[in-house]
């Protein structure tokens, strides 16, 4: 027999070691294109916590350009101009709002919300004073609720498809690569579809709720979602668990306090993480690192002083002083820096405290089981702290005048209204402005709107919205005015 002629097998080799080399090639080009998984990263502290990841875009996050064109692909959704109408601040030359972070993942930049979108907010002084931007004070202005259904109701619109959106892209980026153009963005529109639907189908227990209105959401029926609960199966009296956006400066010196607003858990650290769920950082996902490092910032951070704005009274304010330490200062702290009282960082039980029991109710002992099994996997990050408790917490009152609306469920308007019997408490006001009264200590809320925005009617005859509770004498409301004033006055130095 002839052995084959030597010149065709070299041919067929050099052809096989081609494809090889094309197929390599294409590989290592889709690697460069679609393995990088990379946050922007920030090296100051209060921007990684505006703008930093803490991991959650790669679960949940939305494909950058598809959440920059979806104003404009459903305007009328909208209550007014793009996202800013829901209360999502921007500061000047960003173009991505306080509280969402940006991964590079999947070969696409993504993005989704971080801490800061609901512990972050501005103040104005006077109607045409520039905002002041404070982080980590409640994003009293944001609607969390309008965001989530906005989303749902846009995505699920006849108009998010690839020919309707595609070219929006396109005319923003000014053109785009054929891979981007015909594979990844189309592809990436059926997935947010399907995320979208998968997550908020998850959180459809908000149909079942009033508006929140802005600064406000349901903490545990949200975490009541990861465990795929059948809400329509659960009591009503568990249903309606909607809590004001806390303040969450001073960390370090809160720790082994029961917070939360019911005083569930006593442990920074498992408050950290189970608020990192919300932002999509599950425990396989979560970036600790930069978890860390808000952890880090939020242990010292401390609010700015009423005082740097506005004048105080000191003759006032020390007579309020000797009216606080007698009344408050065992549930709250001795001032707004130094949190030491008998009884600071316990419960108050709901029938002493009578506060609305929607937000205590909400969160039940099977919860605080099924929230012992997170992270079982990594057992020294295992929750071991969520307990069900009787009532609300005595948390610390640092920052207090920019913590309003006031009480757990933001209900009370205003510190002077808080200090009155709840029967002459407001009953309908507007959440939502980040104008502030400095005579009752609170944001402006008897205007309806302001420069074509729409302020939010809070009615506290809704469940979960009553403003009863802490009153009588230990609360400060049977005080003659004369002291209630003196007690503001002081009030006004945390
Ligand atoms: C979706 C809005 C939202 C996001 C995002 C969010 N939080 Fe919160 N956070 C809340 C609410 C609401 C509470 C009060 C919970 C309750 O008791 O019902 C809270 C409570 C807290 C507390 C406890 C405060 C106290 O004194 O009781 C800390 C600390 C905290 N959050 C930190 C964080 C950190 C860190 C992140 C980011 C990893 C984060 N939060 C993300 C809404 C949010
Ligand atoms: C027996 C303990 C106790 C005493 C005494 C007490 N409080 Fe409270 N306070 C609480 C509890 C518990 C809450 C949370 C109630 C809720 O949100 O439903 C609260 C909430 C508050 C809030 C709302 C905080 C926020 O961020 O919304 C303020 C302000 C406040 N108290 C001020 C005072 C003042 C001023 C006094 C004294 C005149 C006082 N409290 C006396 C237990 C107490």
């Amino acid at each position: 027999m002839t052995p084959a002629p030597t010149h065709s097998c070299s041919a067929c080799r050099i052809g096989l070691w081609a494809i090889v080399l094309l197929v390599l090639l294409f590989v290592l080009g889709a690697a460069i294109r679609f393995l990088p998984d990379r946050p922007v990263t920030y090296d100051d502290p209060v921007e990684h916590f505006k703008y930093g990841s803490t991991g959650g875009e790669r679960n949940m996050g939305f494909p950058y350009w598809l959440f920059q064109v979806l104003p404009e692909v459903c305007p009328e959704l909208l209550p007014g101009k793009g996202y800013a109408s829901l209360g999502f601040i921007f500061e000047p030359g960003r173009d991505l709002p306080v509280g969402m972070s940006k991964r590079r993942h999947l070969g696409i930049d993504r993005v989704f919300l971080n801490c800061a979108v609901c512990h972050t907010a501005t103040v104005r002084t006077a109607p045409g004073a520039k905002p002041m931007l404070v982080a980590g004070m409640p994003a009293n202005q944001l609607d969390l609720m309008g965001f989530q259904k906005f989303v749902q109701q846009c995505v699920n619109d006849r108009r998010f498809t690839p020919a309707q959106v595609v070219p929006r892209i396109e005319e923003k980026t000014g053109g785009l690569g054929l891979l981007d153009k015909w594979v990844v963005y189309p592809l990436g529109i059926h997935l947010m579809r399907d995320g979208v639907a998968g997550l908020l189908g998850r959180l459809r227990f908000i149909h079942l709720q009033a508006d929140w209105g802005p600064g406000r959401v349901d903490t545990f029926n949200s975490a009541k979602a990861i465990f795929g609960v059948p809400f329509e199966q659960l009591p009503p009296e568990e249903l309606v668990g909607v809590s004001d956006f806390p303040a969450i400066w001073n960390q370090a010196l809160k720790q082994g306090m029961q917070l939360h607003w019911d005083g569930n858990n006593s442990r920074v650290e498992e408050r950290n993480l189970s608020a990192a769920f919300g932002t999509g950082a599950t425990p396989k996902l979560i970036d600790h690192a930069a978890i860390a490092r808000i952890e880090a910032w939020i242990a010292t951070a401390a609010p700015p002083a009423f005082e740097k704005r506005y004048p105080i009274d000191r003759t006032l304010a020390a007579r309020g002083k000797r009216i606080y330490q007698q009344a408050c200062a065992a549930c709250h702290g001795q001032s707004g820096s130094d949190f030491s009282g008998e009884y600071v960082g316990t419960v108050t039980p709901i029938h002493e405290i009578g506060t609305d029991r929607g937000r205590l109710d909400s969160y039940t002992l099977q919860l605080a089981q099924n929230q012992g099994m997170l992270y079982s996997a990594d057992p020294a990050r295992r929750f071991r702290h969520f307990r069900k408790t009787y009532g609300y917490a005595n948390a610390p009152l640092d920052g207090l005048w920019l913590r309003a609306p006031y009480l757990h469920n933001g209900s009370v308007p205003t510190l002077w209204d808080l200090l009155q019997p709840s029967a002459q408490r407001p009953k309908r006001f507007y959440r939502g402005n980040d104008l502030y009264d400095p005579r009752h200590l609170g944001f402006v809320s008897d205007q309806a709107g302001e420069n074509g925005k729409r302020f939010f009617p809070f009615d506290t005859t809704l469940p979960g919205n009553g403003n009863a509770g802490h009153e009588g004498p230990a609360y400060g409301t049977t005080l003659p005015d004369a002291d209630k004033w003196a007690l503001l006055e002081y009030l006004k130095t945390f």
